[in-house]
């Protein structure tokens, strides 16, 4: 089975503020007397003219003001400079609109979970669209069955239930044959964490061999282990959209069954990848956290780390080995979803490396047959008679530390935003909603000791 959930392509803000010899800037102060001028000496010491300025009452803080001002471009090497003052010494909240050169662009990222709405329509291929040599290709029942799964994702939005499916005798029988042959294989090729979560799916989310699972069922059930949830997907999401899914802990998940004709076989990820795959791992707490810290990290990141991040995700989350005591388990989706991969990657055949992030994130890697190269997750943390792994969260923080990005970012989940960390108003809340956990945490562990 094939995993390639993702292509490359990368929408950059839309400059429409942007003139040729202007930068645009907006900024957040507090409604204070003298509060403007002091802003606008520092411009003034740099002998910075500012060709245009306005105000309005911000839409975010009732007691702040946002200014909006133009500068000349020709003033761009002491721009840095000032932001600097204005963030790090006044506390004030600057945005940057436009700036000449490509590359100090941001891309654009979603803010709020409702953004991820964005994508639906922005695939690079609709999933009806069929290569010549897929299995379905000539057949038209099949084609025309893709075509309503695709309308169906398209036309999905945030916050409603996955529309159910009912799906044909075919359908279901190609479901039972990968179902019973993978599950001979997963209590000695998946890894633990797989095997731990097979069973519940199998009592309260359906996972029989005559019957495929609901995606919302599933999703409600993923949704009470590590809030992690399903969102239906039409087609092909770029990897900058797809791995941003991940910050808000959204999975892009197809729907449609592969090609009855060859029940062992997709060449492209189907709900038996997702279902048997992916599902089971999003239901662990540590590999939950990893994945979506691949989709924060992704978030703004320049082209050229997103392909070095779709790499991790693809040598982790797709085709990851991990070390059990002495034995080597799959954890990968793209393993745990194919019968003939996951006795190869498990054999003497392909060549077996350690994750070393730097490295995995720049090999090259097939997609349309078995990997000759598997990478390895070594770090584990030993825990009572089962093995909790840490999922190399550490090493892959280190590794997301080095993605340029201008600011910081958090995800809320409280109101499933993302939160950009640029401003001291910001940080003192993070840093009061931290102490209040500490406090809890204190008082736990003394009542436990
Ligand atoms: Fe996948």
């Amino acid at each position: 089975s094939r995993s390639i959930h993702f292509g490359s392509e990368t929408m950059y803000i839309e400059e429409n503020t942007y003139k040729n010899d202007m930068i645009s800037l907006i900024f957040l102060l507090k409604e204070k007397v003298g509060a403007l001028a002091k802003v606008l000496r520092i411009f003034e010491e740099k002998s910075i003219n500012l060709t245009h300025i306005e105000s309005r009452p911000s839409r975010v803080n009732k007691d702040e003001y946002e200014f909006f001002i133009n500068l000349d471009r020709r003033n761009t090497p002491l721009l840095t400079d000032i932001i600097k003052t204005l963030r790090n010494e006044m506390g004030v909240t600057v945005h940057e609109l436009s700036r000449k050169k490509k590359k100090d662009a941001v891309p654009w990222f979603p803010r709020t979970i409702q953004e991820l709405d964005r994508f639906a329509n922005q695939i690079l291929s609709y999933g009806a669209e069929l290569d010549a040599d897929h299995p379905g290709f000539k057949d038209p029942v099949y084609r025309a069955r893709r075509k309503e799964f695709a309308d169906m994702a398209y036309n999905y939005r945030h916050g409603q239930p996955i529309p159910k499916v009912t799906y044909t005798e075919e359908e279901k029988k190609t479901w039972g044959t990968v179902f019973r042959e993978l599950k001979t294989l997963y209590p000695t090729h998946a890894c633990y964490e797989h095997n731990h979560v097979f069973p519940l799916l199998e009592k309260y989310c359906g996972y029989q061999e005559d019957n495929i699972p609901q995606l919302e069922d599933v999703s409600k059930f993923l949704q009470t282990c590590t809030g992690f949830r399903l969102r239906p997907v039409a087609g092909l999401l770029s990897s900058r959209d797809f791995l941003a899914g991940l910050a808000f802990r959204v999975f892009h998940s197809t729907q449609y069954i592969r090609h009855g004709s060859k029940p062992m076989y997709t060449p492209e990820p189907d709900v038996c990848h997702e279902l048997l795959g992916h599902v089971p791992l999003f239901a662990d707490i540590s590999f939950a956290q990893f994945s979506q810290e691949i989709g924060l990290a992704s978030l703004g990141a320049p082209d050229e780390y997103i392909e070095k991040l779709a790499t991790v995700y693809w040598f982790t989350v797709e085709f990851g080995l991990c070390k059990e005591g002495d034995t080597i388990k799959a954890y990968g989706a793209g393993l745990l979803s194919s019968f003939g991969e996951l006795q190869y990657c498990l054999s003497d055949k392909p060549e077996i490396q350690s994750l070393n992030l730097e490295k995995t994130a720049v090999q090259k890697y097939p997609v349309t047959e078995f990997q000759p190269v598997y990478y390895v997750a070594e770090s584990y943390l030993k825990r009572n008679s089962c093995f909790h792994k840490s999922f190399c969260l550490f090493s892959f923080r280190r590794f997301a530390s080095s993605i340029p990005r201008p600011f910081s970012i958090r995800y809320d989940p409280y109101t499933q935003r993302i939160e950009v960390l640029d401003n001291a108003k910001q940080l003192k809340n993070l840093a009061e909603s931290i102490s209040s956990e500490m406090g809890t945490l204190c008082s736990a562990l003394k009542k436990i000791e």
